[in-house]
């Protein structure tokens, strides 16, 4: 057999990393190889009613991690000889869910010998969506604790825009909290919102390229309990006042930077008229702005952004081995601007 010179390049940057994903409700393993996702294995701890509680999420992880592990080797259909290297969540997130994924991580990397890569969790939800093939987008990021408008810029991420209190997540997991609807609840907010028929004139607080969102928190509450007004049309109105804040905060950073491309990321993207107005506002852009949504397993929390973003970084040589492995820790309250992005 002919050896081609493709091949053996192939052979030397061929590389298998395992994502660990274990910042709050979601435990998750992915497996990446060369960009492409050969697992994404996940469990998420969820409740009837009430929000998480951050110790019962860590125990579900660490009752969960074996069995995740061992179906995404199955679903790659790999040996665990095959991994290259680790790569974990190291933050933020919630210190009991952290601490089960920094230790799973150290583990297999003891087990394995293989290093260890730790990623930063919002980074990860901004670079897969390189997989939409993305080149310089703005990235509306909207997960359950961040709602942020980024775009990349001299080595970091830059913050244009954000969230002044709550995160639209936390925010519409809240609400539906008060609707009794349980946990996550934006999935069952947006299917409410199908069979709401009338507006409810709620606040809308845009200030520049940031929101804030408790004000009209407390006047949801107040709404809801003057008894007044259907769920459905609570949802369905609490859905278009705050994506058209989203929205209108994203357009304002297209503008400012000039960008022709807007990126979706985080759990929140997920909702298909969040996805909807969005495409409404860049196909009515006089620049005709291109909208990159990534499939919904890799919205939400999941181990492959974990490996996808660990392989990049692992082929810059950012690895750590043996006692420096040993000495990493969680980093519960990591900033998407902290973090040098020495890889790109
Ligand atoms: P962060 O990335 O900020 O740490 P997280 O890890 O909790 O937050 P994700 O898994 O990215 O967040 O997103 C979870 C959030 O996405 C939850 O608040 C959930 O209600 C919300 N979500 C999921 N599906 C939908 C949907 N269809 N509509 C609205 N919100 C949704
Ligand atoms: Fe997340």
């Amino acid at each position: 057999m002919r050896i081609l010179y493709k091949d053996i390049f192939n052979l030397r940057y061929m590389t298998i990393i395992l994502g660990i994903e274990s910042t709050a409700h979601t435990f998750g393993i992915g497996i990446v190889k060369d960009g492409k996702i050969l697992a994404n294995v996940k469990k998420t701890y969820t409740t009837e009613k009430g929000g998480i509680i951050p110790t019962e999420a860590a125990k579900h992880h660490r009752e969960n991690k074996t069995e995740i592990y061992s179906e995404a080797l199955e679903k790659a259909g790999i040996n665990e000889k095959d991994i290259d290297a680790i790569a974990f969540s190291q933050g933020p997130g919630l210190s009991p869910c952290l601490l089960v994924g920094l230790k799973f991580a150290k583990e297999l990397s003891l087990k394995l010998k293989k290093p260890v890569i730790p990623v930063n969790h919002c980074i990860a939800h901004l670079e897969i969506g390189k997989i939409t093939n993305a080149r310089e987008p703005v990235m509306l990021y909207v997960s359950g604790a961040n709602t942020q408008i980024i775009a990349y810029s001299s080595n970091k991420y830059r913050i244009f825009g954000e969230t002044l209190d709550l995160g639209v997540g936390n925010f519409i997991d809240t609400f539906a909290r008060l609707l009794d609807l349980g946990f996550p609840g934006g999935p069952k907010v947006q299917e409410l919102a199908k069979s709401g028929k009338n507006y409810i004139e709620l606040p809308y607080v845009v200030k520049g390229m940031d929101i804030s969102l408790s004000g009209i928190l407390t006047n949801l509450r107040q709404k809801k309990e003057s008894g007044k007004y259907t769920p459905e049309d609570l949802c369905y109105s609490m859905q278009e006042t705050v994506f058209a804040m989203l929205v209108e905060t994203a357009e304002r950073a297209l503008a400012h930077t000039g960008k022709k491309e807007l990126l979706l990321g985080g759990g929140v993207a997920c909702n298909t008229r969040l996805q909807e107005m969005c495409r409404i506002m860049c196909e009515e852009r006089e620049d005709k702005v291109k909208l990159f949504v990534p499939e919904n397993s890799l919205l939400v929390d999941n181990g492959a952004m974990i490996g996808f973003l660990g392989e990049i970084m692992f082929k810059k040589g950012i690895k750590f081995s043996g006692k420096d492995a040993e000495n990493l820790d969680i980093n519960p309250r990591q900033r998407t601007d902290e973090v040098e992005v020495s890889w790109k």
